[in-house]
């Protein structure tokens, strides 16, 4: 009788609790949606496959602006949610590849046969500029993009908020308040994002999934391209499973394909962000001291680094020509090198301003690049 009565109370505690709980989370809902009316329409929209997506379209969740949420919860949310969207995508992004872009995905000689060689229209790097330190921010891990004057800043390897700053003329984004904070759909995982179309679109991996997301941040219109990427961060020290960079002529995912050692490349065009070719760089082994890759002018390079005394040594090789379709052999191989303060966890090219940006340890700085 008694702990029954007891257990009957608890129950009513617990759902009294949950009721508060409840109407104390719409209350908020309903404080931001009227404080930025402009956030309330989130939905979810394809604009180039429309088909059968659509369930997966409407299925959108909500939380408030600064809601901080556990990684488990994340890592659950996202989970459910991939499992239904995961198979379809999968087939597609083989597809497309295989049956348009027709590449060989395994056989980077092959590729280059095929594919004429491209005059290139951009500059190549030729050595390092001086380095200007833009900003601090109070945690170690994180991401800095920049593509001109813009910059977004993300904090730590996952979460919904996307800083942005403007620099305006002035070399420093520390002491200003963000000039305005995006709100992602999805949450984000790693740190090597990057932005493209004049710093519209935000491009992401999806946390707990191999999805990568081109999401406006404007138009809030989303398109998610899924890889075959590994469980694995994809350098020592990463957070990362892929690494996303844009250049002039394309959007550059890299990254592992499961139990492989070496690193994969698909390029994406930077309008229809659908895949036009993938490189398989067997001779790009994933060495330890290897910790972030950038793509300047069509040339994957990679970052090598070396700490010791809390300062870093980071050594930036030219590896492989895409336009070419070759790697770039040992002898003729441009490497340079930049002191910096320990690992870097975003390293990232501007084409509009010529620099390499680096965040690293907390310390945000840019790097000017020269072309003779
Ligand atoms: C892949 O392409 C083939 C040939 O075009 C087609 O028959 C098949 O249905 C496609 N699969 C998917 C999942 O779209
Ligand atoms: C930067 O310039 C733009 C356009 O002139 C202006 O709207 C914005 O407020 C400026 N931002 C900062 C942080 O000064
Ligand atoms: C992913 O890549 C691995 C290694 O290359 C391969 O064994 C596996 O079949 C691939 N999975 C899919 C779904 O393509
Ligand atoms: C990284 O390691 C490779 C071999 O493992 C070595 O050839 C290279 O010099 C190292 N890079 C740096 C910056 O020490």
């Amino acid at each position: 009788m008694w702990p029954t009565l007891i257990v009957v109370g608890l129950l009513c505690g617990s759902v009294l609790v949950n009721f508060v709980q409840r109407s104390t989370i719409n209350g908020l809902q309903q404080l931001l949606q009227e404080s930025h009316p402009r956030r309330v329409a989130r939905s979810v929209s394809y604009y180039s496959e429309p088909s059968n997506e659509d369930s997966t379209a409407t299925q959108t969740y909500y939380f408030p602006l600064y809601t901080q949420l556990s990684s488990k919860s994340i890592d659950k949310l996202c989970k459910t949610r991939n499992q239904k969207e995961q198979p379809e995508s999968e087939d597609k992004s083989e597809n497309e590849t295989v049956h348009k872009a027709k590449f060989r995905p395994e056989n980077t000689k092959k590729i280059s046969r095929k594919q004429e060689t491209k005059e290139k229209t951009c500059k190549e790097i030729k050595s390092l500029g001086g380095k200007t330190l833009i900003g601090a921010r109070l945690h170690r891990v994180g991401g800095a993009i920049r593509s001109g004057e813009k910059w977004l800043l993300t904090e730590f390897s996952t979460g919904y908020s996307v800083f942005e700053y403007r620099t305006n003329g002035s070399d420093s984004i520390s002491s200003n308040d963000p000039y305005r904070i995006h709100t992602l759909n999805d949450p984000f995982q790693g740190t090597d994002h990057t932005i493209v179309g004049n710093g519209r679109t935000f491009v992401y991996n999806t946390a707990a999934s191999k999805i990568i997301q081109f999401a406006n941040l404007y138009t809030k219109r989303i398109l998610r391209r899924s890889l075959n990427i590994s469980n694995d961060p994809l350098y020592h020290h990463s957070f990362s499973y892929v690494d996303i960079e844009f250049d002039e002529s394309a959007v550059w995912v890299i990254y592992r394909k499961p139990h492989d050692h070496h690193l994969t490349v698909s390029r994406f065009d930077s309008i229809t962000f659908s895949e036009k070719a993938r490189w398989s760089l067997t001779h790009v082994p994933i060495e330890k001291n290897i910790t972030n890759c950038f793509v300047a002018c069509g040339v994957l390079h990679t970052v090598s680094t070396v700490v010791s005394h809390g300062r870093s040594t980071n050594r930036i090789t030219a590896v492989f020509d895409f336009d070419a379709g070759s790697y770039i052999h040992q002898n003729t191989r441009m490497a340079w090198e930049w002191k910096g303060y320990g690992v870097p966890s975003n390293v990232q090219y501007d084409q509009n301003s010529r620099t390499l940006n680096v965040f690293d340890q907390g310390n945000i700085y840019s790097i000017s690049l020269n072309n003779e």
